[in-house]
């Protein structure tokens, strides 16, 4: 008999989660003005508000803490990270951050001027809130494809690449500080992006002479795709892509609270030691000094180890395959998502479950909610909250797609709690047609609204 699928880990250590009742749930939901991030995490059963800082980290990197050196300038730990940092990038030089938006500050405040241009696959919200605060412009060229929730294509992450030698002939070098890469492309539902693409992208930067920055939160789910779905490189390590992938970039910024599955942390890293040089006195004075940059020596050495695990075959299968698991479920029960599941996360097409919701009251929220109601499943909106308002027009922007993000901490639930989420799906599922109507705005930021906004019932 074939042996079935199992998980290279075994668990050493639990936290008692709770269930609740819907009369609870809709209380709290209520004293939350019905935004999810407001809740208490107490009040939620299964978390799948983010991937990010949420991972099991392992008695490996719990070993590794103990060993910080929490020097002010020069740590060992510094050293540590900087190794790792080069084993997998083949980047020289590194600057750490406290997390991912750290890292687009410190890159972007040395290089992004008001009017510049930056194209990329589907800029991740922080992303272009940070490019947008510098009266800079994101523009998207990821492929149209990647908006068809029901096609099954394998790099659905990819930039398209005539629509960016487009915009990289309409404006003018100077006016672009780099092409904004995204792997695996979050915001398309956790889509990977292809070496084949990757490498036009950057034969593409180099024809116009801008640079190309990898957004790499998830940069080996990136290069577990390449490994099962591209030709040519099934024999090939994931240590080896990642060398490829990122030898076509000039610099990276690292959420590491995703691949690297630690709680806290991040970098940019740098092909060019002059980039390097020119972001240290944002390092400085943002984050901390320039080896430590907003994160604590113990941190730095949690971090460097969990590169390491974060990059191994067999963890990454295990990772992905659980997510995939999730997908042969709602696929069971009839319910869309964007396809094929993505690295990290299942994106629920709320528009086609919901689909006398009207789409100025919020559909994918509106969805997340009833998940909430339905069993203290707590996903994430990627719709038109996330989307805000056009920075000039200030209207509401309504993005082709409305999706409910559904993202699977690292090495934290079971599938014991991926049929669980399922089945309340198939309820919310079941009880689609009387779902009718959504949520209004009470109060919103300017910008990246999504995270504090209030809402209530539309009537
Ligand atoms: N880039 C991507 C692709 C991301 O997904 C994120 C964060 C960031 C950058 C910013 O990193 O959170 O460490 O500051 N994504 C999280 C998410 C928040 O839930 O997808 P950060």
């Amino acid at each position: 008999m074939e042996l079935p699928f199992a998980e290279s880990y075994k668990i050493k250590m639990v936290e008692t989660i709770r269930k609740s009742t819907r009369e609870e749930r809709e209380r709290w939901m209520r004293d939350a003005n019905y935004n999810l991030f407001n809740l208490k995490s107490d009040y939620v059963f299964i978390d799948l508000l983010t991937d990010s800082g949420t991972g099991a980290m392992s008695d490996k990197q719990w070993s590794a803490m103990m060993e910080g050196d929490e020097s002010y300038a020069g740590a060992r730990s510094y050293f540590n990270l900087k190794e790792s940092i080069n084993a997998i990038t083949g980047f020289p030089y590194f600057l750490p951050t406290h997390q991912g938006r750290a890292a687009e500050n410190v890159l972007f405040s040395s290089i992004i001027k008001a009017d510049d241009i930056l194209p990329g696959n589907s800029h991740f919200d922080t992303t272009k809130g940070h490019i947008e605060f510098r009266k800079a412009h994101a523009i998207d060229c990821t492929i149209d494809q990647a908006k068809d929730t029901t096609l099954e294509i394998p790099f659905k992450g990819n930039m398209d690449l005539s629509k960016l030698e487009e915009v990289l002939k309409k404006y003018p070098k100077e006016k672009i500080p780099c092409i904004v890469l995204t792997i695996t492309n979050n915001t398309a539902g956790g889509q990977p992006v292809s070496m084949e693409n990757i490498k036009g992208t950057a034969a593409l930067a180099k024809k116009y002479g801008v640079k190309l920055l990898f957004d790499s939160a998830r940069f080996a789910e990136n290069a577990y795709f390449i490994k099962t779905r591209e030709r040519g490189y099934q024999d090939k390590s994931i240590k080896e892509i990642c060398n490829e992938m990122f030898s076509y970039a000039d610099f990276m910024t690292m959420s590491s609270k995703k691949d690297a599955i630690v709680n806290m942390g991040g970098f940019v890293a740098f092909r060019f030691e002059e980039d390097w040089k020119a972001c240290q006195m944002y390092t400085i004075m943002y984050e901390g000094f320039i080896t430590y940059g907003g994160m604590s020596g113990r941190d730095m050495n949690a971090l460097a180890q969990g590169l390491k695990e974060g990059t191994d075959f067999e963890y990454l299968e295990t990772r992905i395959k659980q997510v995939e698991y999730l997908g042969k479920k709602l696929d069971e029960y009839g319910i869309p998502y964007q396809r094929p599941a993505g690295g990290h996360a299942i994106f629920v097409d709320a528009k086609r479950v919901l689909t006398n919701v009207p789409k100025e009251e919020f559909i994918a929220q509106t969805l997340g909610i009833e998940l909430y109601l339905e069993a203290g499943i707590r996903g994430v909106e990627i719709g038109a909250l996330l989307a805000d308002r056009d920075p000039e027009t200030r209207q509401n922007r309504y993005p082709e797609l409305e999706l409910l993000r559904l993202a699977i901490p690292r090495r934290v639930y079971t599938n014991n709690h991926m049929d669980y989420i399922a089945a309340a799906l198939k309820n919310v599922f079941d009880r689609r047609e009387n779902i009718t109507r959504g949520y209004l705005i009470k109060k919103e930021l300017p910008i990246m609204r999504h995270f504090t906004i209030e809402l209530e019932p539309a009537k």
